[in-house]
């Protein structure tokens, strides 16, 4: 791969506690992983993202990190994950962990030490009363009192006390974790609610200050070779966004732009031409994310008469057309794939699996649910173990005859889903995936594209190898321009591309 190697990947993100369980207790560990490293590999991706896999209560499925230099028992062992990423190099695919600075866990030492001595809060947002009103992101108030009448800062879950980055220890902490990982092998990380480090007393989001951390982090990385920081940049201004990338700063962040677009070609088409408009004269790559851990499964959110994304889980349960939803699904991963720059795969979507919205409260897990009173329900649903084989749950997730129910029960319909089911049917979802992402090795990824002209329901466009990607987003069925189908989310009909179907062309000449 190239020195760039990180401009135009195909990464696949990797929910451990719900991607294999190799010791069959019930929840994703490293050596379920490691077993499904062939999978990943025919799967044709060139890096895993690895959500957080440190020590951890799991008040916010491991965002909550009591220590940063171990592995969480649940999933394995520090001399493990080594093995894996050697494992993973072996194969050809780069591995990126998550580096969660904003908040730490109430189990930390610093907290410990924090709460047994009140001169030892400095690394944390300790006062005698709440400095301000702010909501915790997962409701209710950001500030909880401890025994001896202080209070501290969470922006998340009460779990999840937020760092003073004021204070130069934590600076110092966290360069030395970046190099704990680096000097283990780890090729890049994904830096979680990066936006919010620094606060003042009335703003916690976006405050410029935080540049000067990222530029530290950068000179670090850059004391490696090829490693790269991801930055999770929640912002609806793009040309804010679009800062964290500047040249001495983060290298890529998620598009949560082009994620949240309703399946709509004026608003897709916006979302386009914004990111490429902020990207390129920053010369910083564009990435092009459907999924996360985070979202409504795109299967799901497409299949819906709203079908934009946006947090808080107010369309749950409304009227879903699955069907539809899968064949928007099919079209929009062609579409994403074909843009230029990176993107991302967020395990399960390669099976087009849908969200789990019938979850009974009392297995969900996910503190928004439990502290917006119910009336969200979480994220529970796009985390479900996934189903790798066999008729029944737990689906090959768990080995063994004795495999312990799944840490979230699976939907017996899921049968049809199974990576097993989907591998030998060609017209699978992931063998579009597998078909798709290695055709995009060869034509796609880094560079630029050139509209072509079409009828606006239609999103057309030419890259650099000379593939034309189109979408038709209309309900009639449009002509295709003149050259070879490589691969089409659906059959033509007639020649032509119905409605919700995207298709690659081959090059021309
Ligand atoms: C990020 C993570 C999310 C987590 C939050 C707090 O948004 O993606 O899962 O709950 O940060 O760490």
């Amino acid at each position: 791969m190239s020195q760039t190697w990180w401009r135009g990947a195909a990464i696949y993100q990797v929910y451990l506690r719900s991607f294999a369980d190799g010791n069959g207790d019930g929840a994703g560990d490293l050596a379920g992983l490691r077993s499904h490293l062939p999978y990943l590999k025919d799967l044709g991706i060139d890096a895993i993202w690895l959500n957080p896999w440190y020590p951890s209560p799991m008040a916010d499925g491991g965002y909550d990190v009591a220590d940063y230099r171990d592995i969480e028992p649940v999933f394995g062992t520090l001399a493990e994950a080594e093995r894996f990423i050697e494992e993973a190099h072996e194969l050809g695919i780069k591995v990126i962990i998550d580096v969660v600075p904003n908040h730490s866990s109430t189990e930390s030492a610093w907290f410990k030490e924090a709460l047994a001595n009140p001169a030892a809060r400095d690394r944390f947002w300790f006062a005698d009363e709440p400095l301000n009103d702010w909501q915790s992101i997962f409701g209710g108030s950001a500030w909880t009192q401890v025994p001896d009448g202080q209070w501290y800062l969470h922006l998340f879950d009460p779990g999840q006390p937020d760092f003073n980055w004021n204070n130069p220890e934590v600076h110092q902490e966290f360069e030395d974790v970046l190099r704990f990982w680096f000097d283990r092998g780890v090729d890049g990380v994904r830096i979680d609610s990066a936006a919010l480090l620094i606060k003042s007393d009335t703003a916690y989001e976006d405050l410029d200050e935080v540049h000067d951390v990222y530029r530290r982090w950068r000179e670090v990385a850059d004391e490696y070779d090829e490693r790269i920081l991801i930055g999770e940049v929640w912002l609806p201004d793009q040309e804010r966004f679009a800062r964290y990338l500047r040249p001495d700063e983060l290298h890529t962040a998620f598009n949560f732009d082009f994620l949240s677009c309703a399946w709509d070609p004026a608003d897709l088409r916006r979302s386009i031409d914004l990111t490429l408009a902020t990207h390129t004269p920053i010369g910083a790559p564009p990435t092009w994310v459907l999924a996360n851990h985070d979202v409504t499964r795109p299967v799901t959110r497409y299949g819906r008469a709203d079908t934009s994304f946006a947090h808080g889980g107010a369309l749950h349960g409304t009227p879903t057309d699955l069907e539809l939803g899968y064949r928007r699904a099919r079209a929009a991963a062609l579409l994403a794939m074909a843009l230029p720059g990176s993107v991302y795969v967020y395990q399960g979507e390669e099976l087009g699996l849908p969200e789990v919205e019938d979850l009974p409260d009392e297995v969900r897990q996910d503190p928004m649910h439990a502290r917006s009173g119910g009336t969200n329900p979480g994220r529970d649903g796009c985390r479900i173990p996934l189903p790798w084989s066999g008729d029944e749950p737990p689906f090959g997730f768990g080995t063994g005859p004795g495999a312990a129910t799944p840490w979230l029960p699976q939907p017996e319909s899921w049968r049809k889903l199974t990576a097993e089911a989907q591998r030998t049917d060609l017209g699978s979802m992931l063998n579009l995936y597998r078909t798709a992402l290695r055709i995009r090795r060869e034509l796609l990824g880094d560079g630029t594209l050139t509209w072509l002209p079409s009828g606006e329901k239609v999103l057309a466009f030419t890259r650099d190898s000379g593939l034309t990607c189109v979408t038709n987003l209309g309900a009639e069925p449009v002509p295709l321009p003149a050259g070879e189908v490589l691969l089409a989310s659906g059959p033509l009909v007639d020649g032509l591309l119905p409605s919700d179907t995207t298709a690659w062309l081959s090059p021309q000449g």
